[in-house]
Parts: C-alpha cells; structure tokens; sequence
C-alpha cells in the first residue's frame, strides 16, 4: 500500500535546496517528535549491529545517501575512513561536520543506482532512509549497484507494508491528517527477495519500532559465492 509519489521530484530532486536540507536536519535532530525518537532508536540498533563485527582501523564504510550526516557521531564508536555520499550538496554540506574530523575522506555527490566507486572498495555500507521512498526499478538498481561495491556488511533500512501497518496507517489517517506514510513500502518478504537477488545473504532483519514503526532494519552480508545479480 504507497502513497502517490513521483521519484524525481520527491527524492531525487527533493533535497536539493539550503532550505530543505536545513528543515530536514532541524526536523531529525532539534524539534521533539517522532521521527527523532525514531532516528534515535536507528541509530541505537545500527551501533548494536555493526558492533557485532571486527572491524580494523582502515576499514572503509560508504554512508549513502548520508543525508544531513545523521550517522556522524555514531561513526566515532567505530575505526572506519567514511566516506559520504548523495545526490545532493545541499544535504552533503550540512552533513560534512558531523563525521570525525580525522576518518572522513570525502563527501561524494552521487546516484546510488550508479556511483562510479571502485567495485569491492566498501567493507561496509549503510542505507538508511531511501529504499522505502523510491519505486521497484530504483530499489533494485540501488541494491545492484550497492552489491558491486560491497566486500562484507551493508546495513539499511525500508520501511515495510503489513496488515498491522496497514491497520496503523487507516487510524494515523483519521486522527493525524498531516502524517504523510512511506511511499513506496514493499512487504518484509518482498525486500529480502530483492536483496537475495542482488546477490546479499540477509543475516538480520527486524522492525524499528515494533509496530509503532513500519522501518524494517536489515544486515546483509557479501558471500564468498558470487551469485548471479537479477536484471530487470
Ligand atoms: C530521507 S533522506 C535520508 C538521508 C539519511 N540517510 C538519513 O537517514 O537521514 C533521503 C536522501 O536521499 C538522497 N537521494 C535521493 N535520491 C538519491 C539518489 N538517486 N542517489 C543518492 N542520493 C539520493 C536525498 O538527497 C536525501 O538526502
């Protein structure tokens, strides 16, 4: 169940103002609401899962979109040289700060469906909060290109569609009219299908916010196998 969207002006172009990326960045990080609970609690599970790992001091994350660099400080619990990429310099300005000073390499403006990185050359990337707002061609080109140039871990996250979601949605809509749902949410299911198509292993996945929040969190992991990539 979507909202109606169209994906160049409400996510690829819609970022691309001083204005928005500063309404965005005040939204996620100053005012009290739901959505700073809700990043607060991302960023909790993020650190849980990336903890879970070995990192070594050079390894290399790619944080894409990066948005306004909410995952900055987070990164300075981690050894990794981060580098920061978007489709908008906008958003990318407000995010050069946040990152340790000493591990960013670079801000990169890019389209996550065709970076230009070097295939292989991130130990880990994070997805956050782009896969639920864009459709199925663009889900799957962003999974493809981001399984080129994964070696190990990628985390993201998508927002996913349930009848309990559904349920939540039809309440939400009568008693907060301005709430605007994820456009384009796919079932749990229908994401770890993709994922496996782009040749990932889904190791973890699980909900945000159980039921409160339709964000599904999901860790993916590069094999040694070199599976075949699904082409439209
Ligand atoms: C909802 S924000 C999420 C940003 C950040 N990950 C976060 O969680 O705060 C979506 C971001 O996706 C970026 N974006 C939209 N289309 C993109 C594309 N094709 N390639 C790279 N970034 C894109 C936007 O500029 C925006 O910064």
């Amino acid at each position: 169940m979507g909202h109606p969207t169209n994906y160049t002006t409400d996510t690829l172009n819609a970022y691309r103002s001083k204005q928005r990326a500063a309404e965005y960045k005040r939204y996620h990080t100053k005012n009290w609401n739901w959505a700073r609970f809700s990043t607060w609690r991302e960023q909790r599970l993020l650190a849980r899962e990336l903890s879970r790992y070995p990192w070594s001091i050079g390894d290399r994350l790619l944080d894409i979109p990066c948005g306004t660099g909410i995952l900055g400080k987070l990164l300075c619990s981690f050894p990794f040289q981060i580098v920061a990429s978007d489709i908008s310099p906008e958003m990318m300005e407000l995010a050069r700060g946040e990152y340790p000073v000493d591990r960013l390499l670079e801000c990169v403006q890019a389209d996550i469906t065709a970076t230009g990185f070097q295939r292989g050359s991130f130990d880990c990337i994070v997805v956050l909060g782009f896969l639920h707002r864009v459709p199925l061609k663009i889900k799957r080109a962003a999974l493809r290109e981001i399984s080129t140039l994964a070696k190990r871990v990628v985390v993201i996250t998508c927002s996913v569609d349930s009848p309990l979601q559904r349920l939540k949605k039809t309440v939400l809509a009568v008693i907060r009219k301005e709430h605007v749902p994820a456009p384009c949410p796919v079932s749990l299911r229908e994401i770890v299908v993709e994922c496996e198509a782009a040749g990932f292993k889904v190791v973890r996945s699980f909900m945000v916010v159980p039921f409160l929040s339709s964000e599904a969190m999901l860790v993916l992991e590069r094999g040694n196998r070199h599976q075949q990539v699904k082409q439209d």
